[in-house]
């Protein structure tokens, strides 16, 4: 099976936010992955609400929105109204993560939990059932670019077992430093989807980087 390719809007040309999105309109990318961050969180802002409603008036692919921010759940019918198909909330940022994510799905969206670089796997086993998708975050969240962080690899085989284990039926996606050198080791891990934010924009031909990225 082909995995999905969600490219990050994070690192695309906001100056030109409507031809980027037409561009992967037009590619052979699955899913649009849009990072909010709330510089609490994370030490970054990226964007917000109205820029999500915009991207969803173009985008003809789901939006991935992967919410970086403290409390989570004051926001999730905000973002259903903007446009949202897979809302992602942070583990660690929820305190009662089993009712957000009920909120999540009973709003319509698929839900999604992320996990950052030092939060274990197992944490995951009492919500496995429960979640559309688990996020392994690949680098520490906050910025585009940064280098794939190995020990994911072991995280991403771990979860595979679990989901099992379980007989869950929640979708591995890995956030974080992927490109075209490590992305067939995270494939053979067991993730079923990838984001890609620097090696697609950084691309100087992002349609065909999506590719390559699908067919490794
Ligand atoms: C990082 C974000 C990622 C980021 C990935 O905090 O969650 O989605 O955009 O960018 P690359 O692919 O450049 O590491
Ligand atoms: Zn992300």
């Amino acid at each position: 099976m082909k995995p999905i390719i969600a490219p990050s809007l994070l690192s695309a040309d906001f100056g030109n936010l409507e031809r980027d999105v037409r561009m992967l309109n037009e590619s052979q990318a699955d899913w649009m992955h849009l990072d909010i961050m709330d510089g609490m969180f994370v030490p970054n802002i990226s964007f917000g609400i109205p820029v999500v409603k915009a991207v969803r008036k173009i985008s003809e692919k789901p939006l991935d929105v992967h919410l970086m921010i403290m409390q989570p759940e004051r926001y999730i019918h905000t973002f259903k109204q903007a446009g949202a198909d897979l809302l992602t909330v942070h583990w660690e940022a929820c305190t009662h993560l089993h009712r957000t994510i009920t909120q999540i799905k009973e709003e319509g969206m698929l839900a999604g939990v992320a996990i950052n670089p030092h939060t274990p796997v197992a944490g995951l086993e009492d919500i496995i059932n429960d979640v559309n998708l688990v996020l392994i975050m690949s680098v520490n969240p906050g910025f585009g670019g940064q280098k794939f962080i190995p020990r994911s690899l072991h995280k991403i085989e771990e979860l595979a077992e679990m989901i099992k284990r379980n007989n869950s039926e929640a979708l591995i996606e890995v956030d974080g430093g992927v490109c075209r050198d490590n992305v067939t080791s995270i494939i053979n891990a067991g993730a079923d989807a990838v984001v890609a934010g620097n090696a697609v924009f950084g691309s100087s031909d992002p349609a065909a980087e999506i590719i390559a990225l699908k067919e490794l």
